[in-house]
């Protein structure tokens, strides 16, 4: 049976809408990952958005419950229902229908299609829920019916959001199959199945913890479909069903090792992590030090350690990839158009970790014998910090062994670690005046932004902060001014601020702070409160500002052209006279494929396209196909920019036409991080300066090569390196005069070319006994180098007498020795003196 398809027929059916699975990374700055079915209609709840009409829809959500508020992570594995990554399958009214009609949906399709035989199944509602409960007992006997309190029947998002008491569905597996003390409703057994959750959305938290009623009741209800699955197939854990047997079989294939459940936790853990780390790295989300690519690095780094129990030493979670994506990519299209890059990263990260796991797990294990009860929270940190384990997979390896780690040890180094970088870092301008923002924010709200349309306007100053951002009355010299109406562009989306002026006062900089447009001044006048002055943007800068930005768009539709949909963007930074474009992309773009995006953009900029700017609501953008980034939060109404064929979400400043970007050229192409590529180029004025600075290269090259062709003068001047390194070769062959005086070869002599180097190794080489001395004089001075073989003397003592009376020294190995000397004029002395030497050693 097709669960998915079949929920959502069921509840289209009954006039809801279906609405594709959002982002694993919500636009939500309160939440890490998309953890419930709910999160992406949460706005609507609330309030803040208009609701939908129809006012019930209905998804198949991917969601990630491994960090955050609901952090499964640890149980992954050990248990038979735990997962990082799930779908979950849902229906939301919106203030539309409630409990009653929320009941009765959910028990028509258990009971109807998915055919679960009722006296199988019980349900729980809040105990202060009188009205479920009596809802309920329409569908099944009261004693079915279970009522507890806010730990297992009231559902929040998070630490804030919407919330309500909930009503939940369960299967029960039989006592025949599970008969622990804790198999029963309510206990931590297994026997009873958690399978369908209805929230009834009635209140939302604040941050401080209180609830307030939301506008209309709604519902929102989530049923696990690994769950619901793992029932139909007949099995007793998720793992066992087709979801994921496929995948275990082929862990088992990869490690030549059977998988027996009750032994198995390691590859649960690996099946269960690779889709996770497939389906965040298909949606943009990259290994990483911190924030939710570390979260991917844990998840990914957990899965590596079960690995190396399993015998894996080598990389081989890239390899579960295909099924993985095989499995799940008839219903996320998406994940067949970055298998590649997701293998490709999968396996780099596979290499870092691999390459340290082995001494970390030495060092835990030698560290295991020492503990008792607790394990070292310094041994703990080095593992963290040397060795790249989380500190949650210490805690996963101590698991095992009933331990526990010193966290607060752990913290305390974290802590110090931290604060040593802090100390360490030369950054300025600490922002930590947040007071005054909130203050200033209270009193005039955010000021509005007139710079799409204007480059000067008259305006009153609204506020003054100093340097410090405390608030001031007047200001001469450096200070932060807040306009009424401001044509000043504060840096955002990696596009740099404007600069100009109010009034004289130069504007060096544009910023903002909790929303607030704030310009950097250098006041020349004194400015007051009130004022009302002319704000005046430097519009030369600006115009090459927005080149630059509208040429990032154009290079981002190249780019996935050419190298494919899986690139997305990573960062960027435009300013008036360069660009920075980062985006995903496994391997340095070679010099075929960087000409090819060039000559791309640059058509797209010759074909004068007119820029066409429409705001819209995001779901509308996001439905036109305009590029959105994954980690981007938006605001519900969002501008789209279409630029010739490209098409992107942006608050930027842009060009009206391609044509004012004239051209662009690639300066450097380079490595960020894992994964991420990064493309320098300049567009227009900043383009045409680095073209004439390549002409006047080239100039200067003609002139210095006396040749106006300039390949063919290099073409000489290589052949000429080439003859002259033949006749340097063929200088030190040439013959050295020698004597030999008791069958020890003796060579003394100044060289005036050639390395006198290679000449004592041919030397060398050619007698059996040997003595040799050779001099140069390079630059006003000496060098000496000397060789014995078979002979009664020492190079070392050799060079330096000779190079003491050249004002110099130097000494070495007994076979081989250089020195230097700086009095050239003293040379045939120590020349001689030096065979002299040589010759009287070897007579004796
Ligand atoms: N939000 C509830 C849950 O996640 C129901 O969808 O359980």
């Amino acid at each position: 049976m097709d669960i998915r398809k079949a929920y959502l027929d069921f509840f289209a059916s009954k006039g809801h809408e279906i609405t594709p699975s959002s982002p694993l990374v919500p636009d939500d700055a309160t939440l890490l990952f998309t953890n419930a079915g709910m999160v992406p209609f949460k706005s609507i709840f609330t309030g803040e958005i208009p609701r939908p009409n129809p006012p019930r829809k209905t998804s198949c959500q991917t969601c990630i419950r491994a960090g955050g508020k609901h952090n499964d992570l640890d149980n992954v594995g050990y248990t038979a229902r735990h997962h990082t990554f799930f779908e979950m399958l849902g229906n939301f009214s919106f203030g539309d229908y409630f409990k009653e009609q929320a009941i009765s949906y959910a028990w028509e399709f258990v009971t109807q299609i998915l055919k679960l035989p009722k006296d199988k199944l019980y349900v729980t509602v809040h105990q202060d829920d009188d009205e479920a409960f009596e809802i309920w007992q329409k569908h099944i006997e009261k004693e079915r019916i279970y009522k507890f309190g806010d730990k297992d029947n009231f559902w929040q998002m998070g630490d804030t959001g919407p919330c309500g008491p909930c009503s939940e569905i369960f299967y029960d597996q039989g006592a025949e199959n599970f008969n622990s003390d804790e198999d029963y409703m309510g206990g931590d057994g297994d026997r009873f199945l958690e399978i369908w959750n209805l929230v009834f959305m009635q209140y939302e938290r604040s941050a401080d913890g209180t609830l307030s009623p939301l506008p209309k009741p709604s519902i929102d209800t989530g049923m696990g479909l690994e769950r619901v699955m793992a029932i139909k197939e007949g099995k007793f854990s998720n793992f066992d069903s087709s979801l994921f047997m496929p995948i275990i079989d082929e862990i088992s294939k990869l490690c030549k090792k059977e998988y027996i459940y009750e032994s198995g936790a390691s590859f649960r853990v690996i099946a269960d992590h690779i889709r996770s780390s497939v389906f965040l790295l298909t949606q943009g989300t990259n290994f990483d030090k911190e924030g939710r690519g570390y979260v991917l690095r844990r998840i990914l780094r957990r899965a590596l350690r079960h690995g190396y129990l399993l015998g894996f030493k080598k990389p081989f979670m890239y390899k579960l990839v295909d099924i993985v994506c095989h499995l799940m990519g008839d219903h996320y299209t998406y994940l067949n158009e970055k298998k590649e890059f997701v293998k490709e990263q999968i396996r780099l990260e596979e290499e870092r970790f691999l390459s340290t796991i082995e001494n970390g797990i030495e060092i835990f294990n030698e560290e295991l014998k020492n503990t008792q009860e607790i394990f070292s929270g310094e041994v703990a940190f080095k593992l963290y910090d040397t060795y790249g384990f989380p500190l949650d997979l210490t805690q996963d390896m101590l698991r095992e062994k009933n331990l526990k780690v010193d966290e607060e040890k752990f913290e305390t180094l974290m802590q110090e670690q931290k604060d040593r970088a802090k100390a360490s870092w030369k950054g300025s301008g600490s922002k930590n005046a947040s007071g005054d923002f909130k203050i200033l924010l209270e009193k005039f709200g955010e000021n509005e932004f007139v710079g799409y349309e204007k480059i000067e306007c008259e305006t009153k100053i609204l506020a003054l902060l100093d340097e410090n951002f405390k608030e001031i009355s007047s200001l001469k010299g450096k200070g932060w001014v807040m306009l009424e109406k401001t044509p000043f562009y504060a840096t955002s989306g990696g596009q740099s601020a404007d600069v100009g002026f109010l009034d004289d006062c130069e504007v060096l900089d544009t910023q903002k702070f909790f929303g607030l447009n704030l310009s950097f001044v250098n006041a020349s006048k004194e400015l007051k409160i009130n004022d009302v002055i002319k704000a005046k943007i430097d519009f030369e800068k600006r115009e090459q500002i927005a080149r630059h930005h509208s040429a990032t768009h154009l290079l981002h539709h190249a780019l996935r052209e050419i190298l494919g949909s899986h690139v997305s963007q990573a960062g960027s930074l435009v300013e008036f006279n360069k660009l920075r474009f980062d985006f995903t992309h496994p391997k340095a773009l070679s010099k075929e494929e960087l000409e090819c995006i060039e000559k791309r953009v640059n058509e797209m900029i010759i074909l004068s396209s007119d820029a066409v700017l429409e705001t819209m609501s995001l779901d509308e953008a996001k439905k036109s196909g305009a590029i959105a980034l994954f980690n981007e939060k938006y605001q519900d109404n969002v501008r789209v920019l279409t630029l010739g064929e490209s098409k992107e979400l942006c608050g930027g400043t842009h060009v009206l036409n391609t044509a004012q970007i004239g051209s662009f050229y690639i300066v450097k192409e380079s490595g960020v991080s894992a994964g991420i590529r990064r493309i320098e180029a300049v567009v227009s004025k900043a383009a045409l300066k680095f073209v004439k600075n390549q002409l006047d290269e080239i100039a200067k090259a003609k002139e210095e090569l006396k040749n106006n062709d300039i390949l063919n003068g290099v073409k000489k001047l290589k052949n000429e390196i080439i003859t002259l390194k033949e006749e340097l070769k063929n200088s030190n062959k040439a013959e050295l005069k020698s004597k030999n005086i008791n069958g020890v070869q003796i060579c003394v002599e100044s060289i005036q070319n050639g390395d006198i180097k290679a000449m004592i190794d041919d030397f060398k080489n050619k007698f059996s006994k040997a003595v040799i001395l050779l001099a140069q004089v390079k630059e006003g001075k000496v060098l000496l180098a000397a060789g014995v073989k078979e002979a009664p003397l020492k190079a070392g003592v050799l060079v330096k007498e000779a190079a003491q009376i050249l004002g110099g020294n130097g000494g070495g190995r007994d076979d081989f020795a250089t020195a230097g000397g700086k009095d050239t004029t003293k040379l045939d002395e120590a020349l001689k003196q030096s065979l002299d030497h040589i010759e009287k050693a070897i007579q004796c």
